[in-house]
């Protein structure tokens, strides 16, 4: 069967963009294939935190992929900082990366730009990145856009192990919906909506109040021409909203637009359709918020289960380099 295999970083609220472009198609794929997703929170160390922070955020962010429709038992969900063999083989993922390859990296650029202290660990990043997808032998990792360059570097390292060491790790392939890769901000709508941009009223929080979500439509920034078209280039925000509509309703994107004359109501019908399927989610998130016991207890089961994979694939790893057996 596909193992696939997914991440999430425990930063901020988790938001539309990563729901369309990530969760609701790990949520359908856990029926269909072998499926792994981790909330990875070494990776949220990238950036600076405060003590605890990860911790409430890791358990808040589970709770949430609960809610959205993930159910361990159909897949594994597991947070990354339990199963050791993912430093342990970033270390290997590492030295099989270049620093060239690693500079070229735009999300590196992008977030480098906006801290004063620049930790290694950003810099590394795609390396844990490729230790995570590598150690479980994954055929395919479904992801937003923003990530196709991450797996692109990680097939790259897994490609150059491979022909140094042996046969070793399996290639992965990025798989990118066709609806909702690129959710942009409501009112940066040439950025994409982003849990670390301080853009409150442009970004959807999957826990937004239905009130809050219908004035963050209302507000969004379109253009004055009044014609309502899909065409991204020129016409950014009447596009996104489209992009949002139809993802959110399995709709294609040109022929909602056929069926609209004015942005208003284009408005109030995304943020219905939005709130309609978020409102489900919401309503477990409430019962799933009141017994972190539970939440806790599932995350070890899946811990248990990512361990006896990525233990077994660290092993060949490093059989394959020749390390001395200790
Ligand atoms: P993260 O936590 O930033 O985002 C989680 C997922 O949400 C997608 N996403 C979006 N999709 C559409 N529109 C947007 N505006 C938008 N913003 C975010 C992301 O593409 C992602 O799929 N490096 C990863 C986490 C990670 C990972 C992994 C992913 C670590 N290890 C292994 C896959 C496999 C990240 O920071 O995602």
């Amino acid at each position: 069967m596909t193992r696939v295999f997914s991440g999430i970083q425990p930063t901020g609220e988790l938001h539309l963009g990563n729901h369309l472009g990530a969760v609701r198609n790990w949520v359908r794929m856990q029926h269909e294939t072998d499926a792994v997703f981790c909330v990875v929170d070494l990776h949220a160390l990238t950036m600076p935190k405060t003590p605890g922070e990860v911790r409430s955020a890791t358990l808040h962010l589970s709770q949430l992929l609960l809610a959205s429709g993930l159910d361990p038992e159909l897949c594994i969900l597991f947070v990354q900082s339990h199963v050791r063999e993912h430093t342990e083989c970033a270390w290997l993922m590492e030295c099989n990366v270049s620093f060239g390859e690693l500079s070229r990296m735009t999300q590196f650029k992008e977030k480098s730009e906006r801290q004063r202290f620049i930790s290694s660990g950003l810099f590394t990043y795609p390396a844990l990145q490729a230790a995570d997808i590598l150690l479980y032998d994954t055929n395919e990792v479904p992801v937003g856009d923003d990530q196709r360059q991450h797996i692109e570097v990680t097939r790259d390292i897994a490609e150059r192990f491979n022909s140094r060491y042996g046969p070793t790790f399996v290639l992965p392939e990025a798989v990118i919906p066709a609806a909702g890769a690129r959710v942009m901000d409501l009112q940066h709508p040439t950025n994409k909506m982003s849990k670390s941009a301080d853009s409150p009223q442009g970004t959807v929080g999957v826990l937004d109040e239905p009130t809050a979500i219908e004035k963050k439509f209302k507000r969004a920034v379109t253009d004055n021409d009044n014609e309502v078209r899909y065409d991204p280039d020129s016409k950014p925000g009447v596009s996104n909203l489209l992009s949002i509509f139809a993802a959110a309703t399995g709709g294609d994107p040109n022929e909602l637009a056929s069926g609209y004359t004015q942005y208003g109501r284009l408005k109030v019908d995304t943020a219905e359709a939005v709130i309609e399927m978020l409102t489900p989610i919401q309503q477990r998130f409430a019962e799933l918020e009141a017994d972190p016991a539970e939440t806790a207890r599932l995350l070890a089961v899946g811990a248990d289960k990512a361990r006896e994979i990525a233990s077994a694939t660290i092993s060949r790893a490093k059989a394959n380099i020749g390390i001395l057996e200790g």
